[in-house]
């Protein structure tokens, strides 16, 4: 240890690099991959003293390798993502999304429960230069939810070019033992994937199938990053917001961790782990013992799958001098158990086609494919015929009932919004629709591989008082804003 602070302190970065090399690399990659940055922690957004909370979308330019920078998108004083947006249940949320960039977006609360007119999808346009100032109550439980554009086709180039942050809810549930200090020792942990040339090009590297895979890894949008703790546990809030890609997520040294919460908030118990697959759209709460001297890192494994090649090193952590290992088993969090479908649920069923359909159609605006009863608890089977994708519902949440017969993994038990299928397989989703009926405003559900999003794998539903299903129009005369879109210079 002292001879490690003591290069430290004399060598700088250099020597840093070196230890973070000197083990654990599983394979090689073109450039070996090396902590040299520290981890970038986003601001935190609460309203301000009038109440809201300010997004402002601009241009930017981002420098992901020293002295190279790149033209990105950014939100607030962010070149490259946003703040971490930080909501209390039961209040009421209002954002103020300012459009700075030359091209209409809109901005989708990812998880979230709320009307489908301030959803932020793709009816809810955002033009140049103008401000949509959607407000709601906040009614999920505590959760690691996100925000990012959706607008109608090009979702992929707009997440990309960094538009997207965390959306955190928190609420009054008990959490024994679970570090709960935002940046301290709960720490934000976007993942993406880009390719990023030695110039800093940041380049849209698309593959036929999955669209952009990159091999450089950006977490909270910096390349090689490393995080020194000061506590013996840690909780890492996990987002894969990549386009395409599938982490399977360990630690360099195969330490175990505890899982407490996936996409929509904690799990029925805390689950231990080594390794963890998170899909596109995902997210998963751990805390991981960190004491000790070495330094430890995140990775991902490859897998078969085409959308996980490759092993690579994400982020580097570095033990507090002094404080000594403590065990996560400690951790004693409890959330609600699996949604149970009454007996004779609705079924209904979705067939993912190829790279762009479901159950025949590509996604049409003006198209109703769904109706739904407001707040029924329905079984959607979802069925893919070829390849792999990892499919998301709006503004509800689900539990996955069985993977082609069999039950879920313990890590899979909690509440999710959105779900992988590995190619050729299915899934049966127990899903506790919205309560906010209106049948002129539709949510989405579509593939979260933003290729496949963009092509046409999404569909549309409406959610109904029950009984008026039948007598509920399944066109939509004009797309666009939904009639209480309110947008305005500002
Ligand atoms: Cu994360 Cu429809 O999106
Ligand atoms: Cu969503
Ligand atoms: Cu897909």
């Amino acid at each position: 240890m002292e001879r490690r602070d003591f290069l430290l302190a004399g060598l700088g970065m250099t020597v840093t690099a070196l230890t973070a090399c000197s083990s654990g690399t599983p394979s090689a990659p073109a450039t070996p991959w090396r902590a040299v940055t520290p981890l970038r922690i986003p601001p935190l957004a609460r309203p301000g003293p009038d109440g809201w909370i300010d997004l402002r979308l601009h241009e930017g330019n981002t420098a992901f390798r020293p002295g190279r920078p790149t033209p990105t998108w950014g939100i607030n004083e962010s070149s490259y993502l946003g703040p971490t947006v930080m909501l209390r249940r039961g209040e009421r949320a209002k954002v103020r999304v300012h459009n700075g960039i030359p091209e209409t977006t809109t901005m989708h609360w990812h998880g979230m429960h709320l009307p489908a007119t301030v959803d932020g999808g793709p009816h809810q346009p955002i033009t140049p230069g103008t401000t949509w100032q959607p407000q709601w109550t906040v009614t999920n439980r505590a959760a690691t939810c996100w925000y990012h554009p959706h607008p109608h086709g090009a979702t992929a180039q707009h997440v990309w070019r960094g538009l997207a942050g965390l959306l955190l809810v928190d609420d009054e549930t008990p959490t024994p033992a679970a570090p709960r200090t935002y940046g301290v020792d709960d720490l934000p942990v976007i993942l993406q994937d880009r390719t990023i040339t030695g110039d800093g090009d940041l380049v849209f590297d698309t593959v036929p199938t999955f669209g952009q895979l990159g091999d450089d890894m950006l977490v909270n949008g910096v390349l090689g990053a490393y995080h020194q703790l000061t506590t013996a546990t840690v909780r890492l809030r996990l987002l894969n917001a990549c386009n395409a890609r599938l982490f399977n997520l360990g630690f360099d040294d195969d330490r175990a961790f505890t899982m407490i919460a996936g996409d929509a908030g904690l799990l029925p118990s805390p689950v231990p782990l080594r390794r963890l697959r998170l899909g596109p759209g995902e997210r998963a709460e751990i805390v991981v013992a960190a004491g000790g001297r070495e330094p430890f890192r995140l990775r991902t494994v490859a897998g078969d799958e085409a959308i996980d090649r490759g092993d690579h090193l994400l982020l580097e952590l570095r033990p507090a001098p002094g404080v000594r290992a403590s065990a996560s088993s400690a951790i004693r969090t409890q959330g609600p158990g699996p949604i149970v479908p009454p007996a004779g649920a609705t079924v209904r069923r979705l067939r993912l086609q190829g790279h762009d359909a479901i159950n025949g159609q590509e996604m049409d605006l003006t198209r109703i494919d769904e109706v739904v009863p407001a707040g029924a608890i329905e079984v959607w089977e979802i069925e893919n015929t070829v390849y792999a994708h990892n499919l998301h519902i709006h503004g509800v949440e689900f539990t996955v009932l069985d993977r082609e017969g069999a039950p879920p993994e313990l890590w899979e038990t909690g509440r999710k919004d959105t779900v992988h299928l590995p190619p050729k397989t299915g899934v049966r989703l127990a899903v506790q629709l919205p309560t906010h009926a209106d049948p002129r405003a539709p949510y989405m559900y579509h593939c979260h591989i933003l290729r496949h999003e963009d092509a046409g794998m999404m569909g549309q539903f409406v959610v109904v008082e029950p009984g008026t299903e039948a007598a509920t129009p399944r066109t939509l005369s004009t797309p666009g804003p939904a009639a209480d879109h309110s947008a305005g210079q500002h």
